[in-house]
């Protein structure tokens, strides 16, 4: 008798102790894995990706419209939610402490290649696998056209007839960035 109701006992203690503790915790779980991968701006790149033996990619990167994509906007639109998702890198995604909004202006290496706060130290960078499943992104024509959508605002192509098509091959042409083999 006395071990029946130890039993009941035990048995409601761990629904009522699971019922308050683990919708709670698979949440806290869920945010986590959220935040995992933060974005960490373009300066955190430049150091390892510039340079004639990393193939200038940072420099090539710096000389493109995409790094211009926030001072065209102008100052009447640089609040302007509706634009900054795709004139800036991350809107509104976490970024790592030290991340302000102003550093992530601009459409930067992370708006293509995913959040770096993980993928970024030398060895998981060295394995192509490790940064994978540390949040590097291999970006393809469906990431371009996240922005690269085929109506554009019509802010994007004032004085146009029609907002610009987008022709992956031609458009890959002309951010195409190596890493030099010999390297
Ligand atoms: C500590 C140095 C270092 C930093 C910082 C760094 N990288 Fe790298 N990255 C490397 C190295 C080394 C490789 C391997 C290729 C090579 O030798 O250049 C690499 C490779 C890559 C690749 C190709 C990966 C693959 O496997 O396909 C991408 C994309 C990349 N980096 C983007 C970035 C971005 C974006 C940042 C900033 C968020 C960044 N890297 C920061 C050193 C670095
Ligand atoms: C986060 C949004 C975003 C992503 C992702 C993005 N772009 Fe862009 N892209 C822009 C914006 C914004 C501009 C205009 C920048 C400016 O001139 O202010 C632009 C401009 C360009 C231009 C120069 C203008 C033109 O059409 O001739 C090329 C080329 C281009 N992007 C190619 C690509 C390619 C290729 C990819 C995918 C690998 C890509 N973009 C991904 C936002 C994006
Ligand atoms: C869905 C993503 C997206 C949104 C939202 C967006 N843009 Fe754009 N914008 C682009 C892309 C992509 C380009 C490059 C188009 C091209 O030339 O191929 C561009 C180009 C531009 C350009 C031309 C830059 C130049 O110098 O040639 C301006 C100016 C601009 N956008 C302003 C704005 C403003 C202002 C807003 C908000 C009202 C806005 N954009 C919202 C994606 C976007
Ligand atoms: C507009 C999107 C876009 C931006 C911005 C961008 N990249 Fe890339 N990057 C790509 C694409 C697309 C590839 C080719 C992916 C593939 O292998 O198919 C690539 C490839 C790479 C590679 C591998 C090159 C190789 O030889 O295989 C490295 C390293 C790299 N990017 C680093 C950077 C860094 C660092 C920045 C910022 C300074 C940057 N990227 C900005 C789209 C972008």
């Amino acid at each position: 008798m006395r071990k029946l109701s130890f039993l009941v006992l035990t048995a409601a203690l761990a629904v009522f102790v699971g019922a308050l503790v683990l919708p709670s915790f698979s949440v806290a779980e869920e945010g986590e894995e959220e935040a995992k991968f933060k974005f960490v701006g373009e300066a955190k790149c430049k150091f390892c990706h510039q340079g004639e033996k990393n193939g200038k990619i940072y420099e090539q990167w710096q000389a493109s419209d995409h790094a211009k994509a926030f001072e065209s906007l102008g100052e009447a639109h640089q609040g302007d939610e509706a634009c900054l998702k795709c004139h800036t890198t991350g809107f509104g995604e976490p970024m790592a402490a030290g991340a302000t909004a102003k550093k992530l202006q601009g459409v930067q290496c992370e708006a293509c290649h995913g959040p770096g706060s993980e993928y970024k130290a030398m060895k998981v960078m060295k394995s192509h696998e490790l940064s994978l499943e540390n949040g590097l992104v291999v970006p393809d024509e469906e990431l371009c056209k996240s922005c690269h959508v085929a109506e554009l605002p019509q802010e994007c192509w004032a004085g146009a007839d029609a907002s610009p098509s987008f022709d992956y091959a031609e458009a890959y042409k002309a951010i195409e960035h190596h890493v030099p083999e010999e390297k």
